[in-house]
C-alpha cells in the first residue's frame, strides 16, 4: 500500500514533540525561522523594519518579510494561529496528601476533553522564574520541559462506578483530576518546588514562581493502513503553526506586500492578554515595522483595510461515529484538504470576497479545498480570525485542517493535509496582489 505520511507530517511530529507548551511552541517556530534566515528582535531594542525577522514574547511570536521600503500602494498579507491548547495547570500551593498519595493540585486550562486526561503518563513543561545568579535581586526566567512520565490522574475502577458505561462519565474539576505523582512515604522532603529546583539545578528558596502545565509525554506517531493519520497531542492548533512558519519561511520581500505571520498564546481562554490576539502584540509589532521600513501611519491603516488575514485554527473532519452531529451537505473528510469556515454570525471572519482569496491559493496550489458550516442548532466555536479582523480592521478569512477530537490530550488528524495547508499558505503568501 503506498504511504500516506510524507515529509510534512513527519515533520509537524517533530514539532510537536519539540513543543510541550506553547512557550515551546514558540520557541520551535523561532528556531525553524532562524534558520531560514530570520533574526530575532531583542526585547526592548527598536524593531527593524526590512527583511526577515521575528519578535517573541512568551508563548507568542510575530514574523514577517518586508521590503526596503513600504510604498502607499504596499499592503499586509497575513497568516495567524494560536500556540495554545487546553491542559492541567499546577496551582500556586499544588502539594497535596490524600489516602498516603502525594499529588498535585490543578486548574483546567480552555476547554478541555476532561476524560482524554485519565490514565495517560504525564510530564511538566512551562516556565520558571529563579532568583538570579548575580546576587543583585534580579530574576532570571527558565523553560522548564521534563518529559519524564511523573504524574497520572487515574480513572475510578468499573466496580465502583458500575452505570458509568450507561450513564456517562462526570468528573468534577476540583475533585476528580488531581494527578497523582509519589507515595506519601517515600520520601517526606519532596514537594513541588524541590523537584521545580532539581530539575533546574537551583536551591528550592531561589525558586520565585512558576507557569507549569502537564503535557502527555506518549510520542506523537503516523497511525492508521498506509499511514493516513497523525496521532499526535496539540494539533490543534500546533498543525497551523507547523505550516504557517514553513510557508513565511519560503516567503520572498516584495515591494508591494510585507508578509507575516502571528502565533499567539492565550486562544482557548479568550485571547484577552498583552500577547493574545485580543492585544496589542500584532497591532503593535505591524506598526513598528510599517514606521521602520518609510511608510506612515496613513500608509500602515491603509495596508491593513487594503490587506488580508488568513485565519488557520483546525477545522471539525465528519467523525462517522457521530455523523448526525454534522451538518449533512457538509461533510469534512481527512486528507482531503484544508476546509474553509463560514458561520453567518461571524463566528468565522470568513466573507465571500476573503473566501475567494483563499480559494484562489488552494487553486494556485492545486490544492483541494472543502467548505465547513456548522448544523444550524448547535452552537459554533470561533477562532482568533474575528479578533484579528476587529483589532486590525482587515478583511479575514478563517481555514484550517481538518482533524478529529478536537481538545482531547491526543488528537488525530490526515497525514497528507498538513502538506496541504503549507502549499495552500505558501501559496496565498507568494500570490499577485
Ligand atoms: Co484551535
Amino acid at each position: 500500500m503506498e504511504t500516506l505520511a510524507p515529509g510534512h507530517a513527519q515533520r509537524l511530529i517533530a514539532f510537536i514533540d519539540a513543543s510541550p507548551s506553547p512557550y515551546h511552541a514558540a520557541a520551535t517556530a523561532a528556531d525553524r525561522l532562524a534558520s531560514a534566515g530570520f533574526a530575532e528582535c531583542p526585547p526592548g531594542a527598536p524593531l527593524p523594519g526590512p527583511g526577515r525577522n521575528y519578535a517573541l514574547v512568551g508563548g507568542s511570536l510575530v514574523a514577517w518579510v518586508a521590503p526596503e521600503r513600504v510604498g502607499p500602494s504596499t499592503r499586509a498579507r497575513l497568516v495567524g494561529a494560536h500556540t495554545d491548547s487546553p491542559n492541567l495547570r499546577v496551582k500556586p500551593n499544588p502539594d497535596l496528601v490524600k489516602a498516603g498519595f502525594r499529588q498535585l493540585g490543578v486548574e483546567v486550562y480552555g476547554g478541555a476533553l476532561l476524560n482524554s486526561w485519565l490514565d495517560r503518563d504525564l510530564g511538566l513543561s512551562r516556565r520558571v522564574v529563579v532568583r538570579a545568579g548575580d546576587g543583585a535581586g534580579g530574576s532570571e526566567t527558565r523553560m522548564l520541559r521534563i518529559d519524564a512520565p511523573l504524574l497520572r490522574v487515574p480513572q475510578l475502577a468499573i466496580h465502583l462506578d458500575r452505570e458509568i458505561n450507561e450513564k456517562g462519565l462526570l468528573l468534577n474539576r476540583q475533585q476528580h483530576l488531581a494527578p497523582i505523582w509519589a507515595l506519601e512515604d517515600d520520601d517526606p522532603e519532596t514537594g513541588f518546588v524541590q523537584l521545580l529546583a532539581d530539575e533546574l539545578k537551583v536551591e528550592a528558596a531561589d525558586v520565585l514562581a512558576w507557569d507549569v502545565m502537564a503535557h502527555p509525554v506518549e510520542p506523537s506517531r503516523i497511525v492508521g493502513a498506509g499511514g493516513a493519520f497523525v496521532s499526535a497531542p496539540r494539533i490543534d492548533n500546533q498543525l497551523s503553526c507547523y505550516a504557517g512558519t514553513e510557508a513565511i519561511a519560503g516567503a520572498e520581500a516584495r515591494p508591494d506586500r510585507v508578509a507575516a505571520l502571528a502565533l499567539f498564546d492565550h486562544e482557548e481562554v479568550g485571547s484577552a492578554s498583552d500577547r493574545g490576539a485580543d492585544g496589542a502584540f500584532l497591532a503593535s509589532v505591524l506598526e513598528r515595522v510599517w514606521l521602520a521600513c518609510g511608510g506612515g501611519r496613513a500608509e500602515y491603516l491603509s495596508a491593513l483595510a487594503n490587506g488580508s488575514c488568513v485565519s488557520a485554527d483546525c477545522a471539525h473532519a465528519t467523525n462517522p461515529n457521530y455523523a448526525d452531529r454534522h451538518e449533512p451537505a457538509h461533510t469534512i473528510a481527512l486528507n482531503a484538504g484544508p476546509v474553509l469556515k463560514v458561520n453567518a454570525n461571524q463566528r468565522y471572519a470568513t466573507n465571500a470576497e476573503t473566501a475567494a482569496i483563499f480559494a484562489a491559493a488552494c487553486d494556485a496550489a492545486d490544492v483541494p479545498l472543502q467548505r465547513f458550516v456548522n448544523r444550524t442548532d448547535l452552537a459554533c466555536g470561533s477562532t482568533i480570525g474575528p479578533l484579528t479582523a476587529a483589532a486590525l480592521g482587515i478583511p479575514t478569512v478563517d481555514v484550517g485542517a481538518p482533524q478529529l477530537a478536537m481538545h482531547s490530550a491526543r488528537e488525530l488528524a490526515g497525514s497528507r493535509d498538513v502538506g496541504h495547508l503549507v502549499a495552500a499558505l505558501e501559496a496565498y503568501y507568494a500570490m499577485p496582489a
